[in-house]
């Protein structure tokens, strides 16, 4: 066992790592980044349409109007209090990424493009805002690399290729980390003053996701091993134009520069579901109207099983300027000229609501007796890995990229506050990773008849079936059946490969492991949440429920069994600049 001692250690090189780790470096703090792929191939270089902050580059814009939007987004279900504190420091934060370098696309007097996105609005939902920052269709390449520039130059110590097992926690407080590294095949402790998961969601446990096949929930599933719970996992958000057959991103700002879906009839069907909004109504919103079209039997295509989305109308220079990527896209995985037909699409998994609860600090927060925010000490969370909650029951497009670099930089910042450089690191008793190891050898040699590749296609068709757009209890609570013998299949797991070093055989059956925790929650989470909200929506309970579920849920893993909690939604804000926005109907 390598031992390495740090000040911080942050697991994970997105976006939300690469500005923690930034942040740390440039504060004086003695940083390691550990991920499990090199750096600018994390998730984040996927991301595409664009990064929201109310700068009014293209017409009069305000926070104020962002947080509402945010609020209402999110089905009420987001924490106000991080809503303020993510909306207004978006100015800034997009300011700081231009100095960093950031290649934005530009208007034509040289300010920041900015395209309009699904749910943000002038005046509190009177006009149409153009919020989202955008270089051309690339926004999470071009953040990516600029961070890792950045990070790079100020000297932050990479990992990379390493595979973190399992948190190290003594006390209810955490130490560190161990890890894995591919290439050698070596053991690390990493211990630290501050360890910071930025380690991305859970969308591969769908069978049809956005997500890289490397997006594995693996910071969630450490904390629940670590005894501690995850929150609102039942909100899994289904972006409405993944390509068809592919699950491809089309990003949304398709429709922000005029794109526009039609069923079988030719008919612009979202002016029926969203009058005012239309094609850019939030994504929960159009996700629905999209499958009740396809429901209706107005789907496209010889199954009547997908839709189309129209950008032959948009010049083909402007295509080229502001959606290169998408065209691409669009040309290598459907076959489609977008100057010339429309792309088949079909909603499909984008994004995890739910995470590891945390303050708007980053500090990872748990349910302490009667003190539903007691922080776990020396533990933080950022980006899709946690549930600050600014995205509550559904994010609105483009938040995300915000989310990840606004509490990276929030996380930097309380680190600094808490921790003194260089101080001395106590002894840690190998007794609080044992179990860490003992699970790592004992996946290692796995000799039982199932392979990892079948275990998981059952696990991505549960959750694709049981846990879709519309749920109801009998679907769900035969999803909690199956996952429960899926999961425990991975009792009879069996690896071929025994070596340390670049074995992808292992890597896949501790992402595995880590997914299957995550669906078992999940599953078990929206089974029990009996009513609609955000990316929630059940048949049987088709309104939304504030009354008895305006509550953020808590789930523990303890063995094979799910515990479930509850922690109350923050309908407050920092300071009177907003006034509190309290729960109305749904209008839309
Ligand atoms: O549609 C998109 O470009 C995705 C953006 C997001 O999820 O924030």
């Amino acid at each position: 066992m390598i031992i390495h001692e740090f000040d911080v250690i942050v697991v994970g090189a997105g976006g939300a790592g690469l500005r923690a780790t930034l942040g740390t470096v440039e504060k004086g703090l003695k940083t390691a980044c550990l991920t499990k792929v090199f750096p600018t191939r994390s998730h984040t270089v996927a991301a595409q349409g664009g990064i929201s902050a109310a700068l009014g580059n293209m017409g009069e814009d305000d926070w104020r109007f962002h947080f509402y939007d945010t609020v209402k987004g999110s089905d009420w279900l987001g924490d106000q209090d991080a809503i303020e504190y993510m909306c207004r420091e978006a100015i800034p934060a997009v300011i700081e990424l231009e100095h960093y370098g950031v290649p934005f696309s530009r208007t034509a007097d040289g300010k920041i493009y900015q395209r309009a996105f699904g749910g943000m609005t002038t005046h509190y939902g009177e006009g149409q805002a153009q919020r989202t920052c955008a270089a051309a269709d690339k926004t999470g390449h071009a953040i990516l690399h600029t961070l890792y520039q950045q990070a790079l130059k100020h000297h932050a110590e990479f990992f990379v290729e390493y595979i973190v097992l399992d948190l190290v926690m003594e006390n209810g407080e955490c130490r560190g980390v161990i890890a894995w590294c591919l290439d050698d095949g070596s053991l690390h402790l990493f211990k630290a003053h501050a360890t910071i998961l930025a380690t991305g969601g859970y969308g591969r446990t769908y069978f049809s996701c956005t997500s890289a096949h490397t997006v594995t929930g693996d910071g969630n599933a450490m904390v629940l091993r670590a005894g501690l719970p995850l929150q609102d996992m039942e909100f899994i958000q289904f972006h409405p134009t993944g390509i068809y057959g592919a699950g491809c991103l089309i990003t949304e700002g398709a429709r922000g520069e005029g794109g526009y879906l039609t069923n079988s009839e030719g008919e612009r069907f979202m002016e029926r579901y969203a009058p005012t909004a239309k094609d850019l109504a939030s994504r929960d919103v159009v996700s629905r109207a999209m499958t009740m079209e396809i429901h209706a039997g107005r789907g496209v295509g010889e199954l009547k099983d997908h839709l189309y989305l129209h950008l032959e109308h948009l010049p083909p220079a402007l295509l080229h300027e502001r959606l290169p990527g998408i065209s691409e896209t669009a040309r290598i995985f459907a076959g489609v000229d977008v100057t010339k037909q429309p792309i088949p699409v079909l909603p499909t998994v984008h994004y995890n609501m739910g995470g590891i609860p945390t303050n708007y600090h980053a500090e990872v927060v748990t349910l302490d007796g009667e003190n539903p925010d007691s922080v776990v000490k020396s533990l933080m969370a950022i980006g899709e890995a946690a549930c600050v909650s600014v995205h509550g029951a559904n994010r609105l497009g483009s938040n995300s990229l915000l989310d990840l670099v606004v509490f990276g930089r929030a996380a930097a910042l309380r680190c600094a506050e808490l921790i003194a450089p260089n101080q001395p690191h106590s002894d840690l008793n190998p007794e609080h990773y044992a179990e860490a190891l003992a699970r790592f050898e004992k996946i290692r040699n796995a000799n039982g008849d199932s392979k990892t590749a079948e275990i998981r296609s059952a696990m991505q068709k549960t959750m694709q079936s049981k846990a879709a757009v519309f749920r109801t209890q009998s679907t769900l609570d035969d999803g909690v059946t199956e996952m429960k013998s899926v999961r425990e299949s991975f009792e009879n797991l069996g690896l071929t490969d025994r070596s340390l070093i670049w074995n992808t055989d292992l890597v896949e059956a501790l992402e595995l492991d880590n997914l299957l925790s995550q669906a078992t929650v999940a599953i078990h989470a929206a089974a029990n949440r009996h009513e609609s909200r955000g990316g929630h929506a059940r048949e049987d309970y088709p309104l939304r429920d504030d009354e008895n579920w305006l509550k953020h849920t808590l789930t523990w893993l303890q063995k094979d069994e799910v515990k479930i909690d509850y922690r109350p939604v923050h309908l407050y804000t920092l300071t009177d600049e907003v006034e509190m926005i309290a729960p109305k109907a749904r209008v839309y």
